[in-house]
């Protein structure tokens, strides 16, 4: 049996925030990034073929004429990025390009790719036709990152062995592979990396009716009794995200069970959603405690990012990657060369007149065309 003792517990101040505003129980119900506890119930859920995978119709089309395409010519596809924000479908796309070719797919990820021989070793496993899923690739360390360019083009590794002035390098064949690569910050990737993609797809936030059809499939797949207004209501509030839309109908379907009798419908979604603190738009505590300090402390910017992050205690990283990309998508927050800006529909949305010289209506209105 194992003991734990005192010091087998992590300490507490690593756990605490630097105010309240981010509880962080309610950042995790909106969090774009995965639980580690939801890894099956997100298994269960994922697309299983092209067909299933809802949304994303430019991707989809773009990806299913590479596959086809290269299918009919009997060769290994263009190696393919897929890039965009957490939980849009970049994993199950890469697992459906795999089930798509009938080939195996071998998965590993950027930063467990510490070393070059980490990388030597997964390549020179590979059999002919395989698809090699590189997660989080623009987190890949360089001497990995050159092995891979040779890789991707020659379908051959320089090993190097020995140090200094006596290593030699002994070239290795690689069977022919496709690479598939996620970033979620491609501009991160070095360009000579971004050139061996054949085919890059952008993942873009879904729209409400795809939101809606993804929610329904999962309540089908989870036997979740939703009805038609309650579906819509939490597709509305998942920011544009699958992962989110699950997640928010977990959370539904158990204050449905505890609270109401089973049934998802609008007022029983409205309720839950109202505990967990999501608001209409999705917006959670931390997206409304940005907003709320850019338009109360800085009279709604410009202002810098790591200002703002100050403001709200946040990491600056944190507030980048998960705050602002829904609410500059949402037409909330405008990125400028000066710094962040509030637009008028945040005043808005916070229930205050916004002053003369703010942005209107940002360009793009809440979930307008993807493709555009
Ligand atoms: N197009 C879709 N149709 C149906 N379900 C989807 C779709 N895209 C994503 N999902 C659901 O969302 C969950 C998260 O998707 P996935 O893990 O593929 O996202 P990701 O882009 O790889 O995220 P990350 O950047 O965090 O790795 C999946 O378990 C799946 O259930
Ligand atoms: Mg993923």
């Amino acid at each position: 049996m194992t003991t734990f003792g005192p010091d087998d517990f992590a300490d507490p101040a690593d756990f605490t925030r630097s105010d309240d505003l981010a509880d962080p129980g309610e950042r995790d119900t909106l969090d774009p990034l995965p639980d580690p506890t939801e890894r099956d119930v997100e298994s269960t859920l994922r697309p299983r073929d092209l067909h299933e995978f809802v949304g994303q119709p430019k991707v989809r089309e773009q990806l299913e004429l590479v596959l086809h395409g290269a299918m009919r010519r009997g060769a290994p596809p263009d190696h393919v990025l897929l890039s965009g924000p957490p939980g849009l479908g970049k994993t199950s796309l890469a697992m459906i390009i795999a089930a798509e070719l009938g080939a195996s797919l071998r998965i590993t990820s950027g930063p467990a790719l510490e070393r070059a021989g980490d990388l030597a070793a997964m390549l020179s496993n590979l059999v002919e036709g395989d698809v090699l899923f590189i997660d989080e690739i623009h987190r890949m360390a360089r001497p990995a990152e050159e092995m891979l360019y040779l890789a991707m083009e020659d379908f051959r590794v320089d090993v190097v062995v020995g140090k200094g002035p006596g290593a030699t390098s002994i070239p290795l064949d690689i069977a022919p592979f496709t690479l598939v690569g996620a970033t979620t910050r491609s501009g991160a990737l070095t360009g000579p990396l971004r050139d061996r993609f054949g085919f890059t797809g952008h993942m873009e936030f879904y729209t409400p009716d795809e939101l809606e059809l993804i929610v329904r499939r999962s309540a089908g797949i989870l036997g979740v009794d939703l009805r038609e207004d309650g579906g819509r209501e939490i597709a509305g509030r998942s920011r544009g995200t699958p992962r989110i839309a699950n997640r928010l109908l977990r959370r539904v379907r158990d204050y449905a069970e505890v609270r109401a009798d089973g049934a998802v419908t609008l007022k029983v979604a409205r309720d839950a959603l109202a505990v967990y603190d999501v608001d209409e738009l999705g917006l959670d505590r931390l997206d409304r405690a940005v907003l709320g300090a850019l338009v109360r402390s800085f009279g709604g910017g410009p202002v810098g990012v790591s200002t703002l992050a100050v403001a709200v205690g946040e990491e600056p990283t944190t507030v980048e990657e998960v705050c602002e990309p829904y609410l500059v998508r949402a037409g909330m927050l405008a990125r400028t060369p000066r710094g962040r800006v509030a637009t008028a529909t945040a005043w808005l949305h916070l229930g205050l007149t916004p002053p003369p010289q703010a942005p209107g209506e940002a360009t793009r209105s809440l979930f307008d065309d993807a493709s555009g």
